[in-house]
């Protein structure tokens, strides 16, 4: 067994070995510690093992986080760094399958095809790397060896666990009420935490590597849709014409936006449907939507996979600020508004692996992971806590045979042999020239006394704060400045509705932002987007959201204030109101350097 404070019952399942005391002592200087500083090992999510009818008991103490403990001291601190350790939560072990399926949406996969047990994933050093492209730059014989796989892909039969439908079955499963663990109370989820990135480039990589064997050709590789390059000399950032305009071609998928055609350009803050922005507005737009979620809004990984899951989680308690956008508005944007199902197939988690598209769209999401660990700052690293790297997956290889992967091989990109073709990045830099980054013009420009007195007469988030339909506006107080961690900005406690669309916007110093103001103003810090999970609905839970700040400050000429004024603006006319339990700003110092 992978580790000495873990033990395995008779089912394989993890149970870690825990005395109740520990579990209180950690639990309450973890509260305490966590008000201001971030434990570095990312707080361990106790809210899986709490019975379900103790959730909103315990959710509701967790979000209010008195400091009430906090005289102990730095011995308490110390020892309580180390309990952490001990009292780790369980990474995911890997899921049987078919038999922990429990898809209420036919998601379940076909009974084992080649009755082999599931081996060990070891990686193949002997494989070429292979060299994904941008799909717009593709050669005739590279497309040609597209179509041909994707061909060779649909003809496999319903019962072949490598067939498109049943990729798109395995995605499905992992999300939306799929696979629950014998005696586990909720479902597994890869979505809407640190698990995302990771589990979706293996199943990207598995996906490559059936299209290869199914074209007998190793050196095959995924092209990349290059949705983040603005460049108007490139088609980079429009629906790639080779999945979509070719009616004979098997790229394409009948269940898309029609306003997500070319040539009309991607819109990356979409909540899906049609947008009247004109394209030169789409391009500094997108480009700013990648500045702020991946450079300003993500310096740290904790803002950038996401919050911690462990073991039998209810879900994920919020997706990194990549995952949220433009990860999740580009599945929105494909997806058909007027399908039966809204948003099929690619807004919606069950049916999104259909399009082939899907599969163009996270090869650029894991090109952007490649390129956010290079972006400045030293804290841009996978988190290294063991319920992240020790977490294990069950996939289908090549040859219809199931393999377990450590979460640990999918970090471990040599294993994997491939790269990326290099495209234009301005986004790194606000479209900018480098070192130019911050000479901005605010859309709401404010003279040092204008912005003291919208600071004093800008009240705090209400207990219980509601966002509804009219901006929401309040003020922040910033803890004292440290040298250690990254400034954030977290809002907990959000209450959703898992079957309906939410999404705001967030601005700094600009109270009068609503709708129709654009992402372009460098007022804008980041998004809420939070897609329709119905396979959930009755999971309930709250959602933290958190995104840098510091650099947004910097940028507007506004970092010597001791408080911030934030405004939310919920977008959509049909999205539910959302309650918001509390804000506050802290230091994230993640990853942890203790294990
Ligand atoms: Cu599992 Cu892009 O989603």
């Amino acid at each position: 067994m992978r580790e000495d404070n873990v033990i395995a019952n008779d089912l394989g399942e993890l149970t870690p070995i825990l005395s109740p005391e520990i579990v209180d002592l950690h639990t309450s200087v973890e509260r305490c510690h966590s008000r201001k500083i971030w434990n570095n090992s990312y707080r361990n999510n106790k809210k899986s093992r709490i019975p379900p009818q103790n959730m909103g008991k315990f959710q509701e103490t967790g979000s209010r986080r008195e400091l009430t403990c906090c005289k102990l001291g730095a011995l308490v601190l110390i020892v309580s760094q180390m309990l952490m350790r001990i009292t780790s939560g369980t990474p995911v072990p890997a899921p049987i399958l078919p038999d922990n399926c429990t898809s209420e949406e036919g998601c379940c996969m076909p009974q084992p095809y080649t009755g082999k047990p599931a081996r060990d994933f070891e990686g193949d050093l002997a494989l070429p790397i292979r060299i994904r492209r941008p799909v717009h730059k593709l050669n005739e014989s590279e497309i040609a060896r597209l179509e041909r796989g994707y061909k060779l892909l649909r003809e496999l039969p319903d019962l072949d666990p490598r067939s498109l439908s049943n990729q798109a079955n395995l995605h499905c499963l992992y999300c939306d009420n799929g696979i629950y663990y014998n005696n586990m109370t909720w479902p597994l989820e890869i979505h809407n935490h640190w698990l995302f990135l990771p589990w979706h480039r293996m199943f990207l990589y598995f996906h490559e590597r059936i299209l290869a064997k199914l074209l007998d050709d190793d050196t095959f590789a995924l092209p990349y849709w290059n949705w983040d390059n603005q460049s108007s000399s490139e088609e980079a950032n429009i629906l790639p014409r080779i999945y979509s305009t070719n009616e004979t071609s098997y790229l394409r998928d009948l269940n898309r936006n029609k306003c997500a055609q070319p040539p009309n350009l991607v819109h990356l803050n979409s909540i899906g449907g049609c947008t009247d922005k004109t394209a030169d507005e789409l391009r500094i737009e997108n480009t700013q939507v990648m500045y702020t979620q991946i450079v300003t809004g993500a310096p740290t990984p904790r803002l950038f996979f996401g919050e911690p899951y462990s073991y039998g989680d209810s879900g994920g308690y919020g997706p990194g600020t990549f995952e949220d956008n433009p990860h999740g508005t580009v599945h929105l944007w494909v997806g058909d508004p007027d399908a039966a199902t809204a948003f099929n197939d690619m807004g919606n988690f069950g049916r999104s692996a259909r399009d082939p598209v899907f599969y163009t769209h996270h090869s650029n999401i894991d090109r952007i992971w490649t390129i956010w660990k290079t972006l400045p700052g030293k804290q841009r690293t996978e988190p290294t806590h063991a319920d992240f790297l020790d977490s294990r997956f069950t996939y289908y290889d090549e040859n219809a045979d199931q393999v377990i992967v450590n979460l640990s091989q999918i970090i471990n990109t040599p294993l994997l042999r491939y790269e990326y073709e290099e495209s234009p990045t301005a986004w790194v830099s606000r479209g900018q020239k480098p070192g130019h980054e911050k000479n901005v013009t605010a859309c709401n420009p404010l003279s040092p006394s204008q912005t003291n007195a919208m600071i004093y007469t800008t009240p705090e988030l209400a207990a219980a704060g509601t966002l509804d339909a009219k901006p929401l506006t309040f003020r922040v107080t910033r803890p004292e400045r440290s040298d250690v961690g990254v400034e954030v900005l977290e809002i907990q406690g959000i209450k959703v509705d898992n079957t309906l669309q939410s999404h705001w916007g967030a601005y700094l110093f600009f109270p009068s932002a609503e709708l129709n103001t654009s992402v372009s103003c460098p007022e804008f810090f980041g998004t809420f987007n939070f897609s329709p999970h119905v396979g959930q609905a009755q999971v309930t839970r709250d959602l933290v959201w958190r995104v840098g700040i510091r650099q947004k400050l910097i940028d507007l000429g506004k970092d010597d204030y001791d408080d911030i004024v934030v405004t939310l603006v919920r977008f959509g006319p049909s999205i539910q109101q959302l309650q918001l339990g509390g804000t506050q700003v802290l230091y994230d110092t993640s990853p942890t350097t203790l294990d």
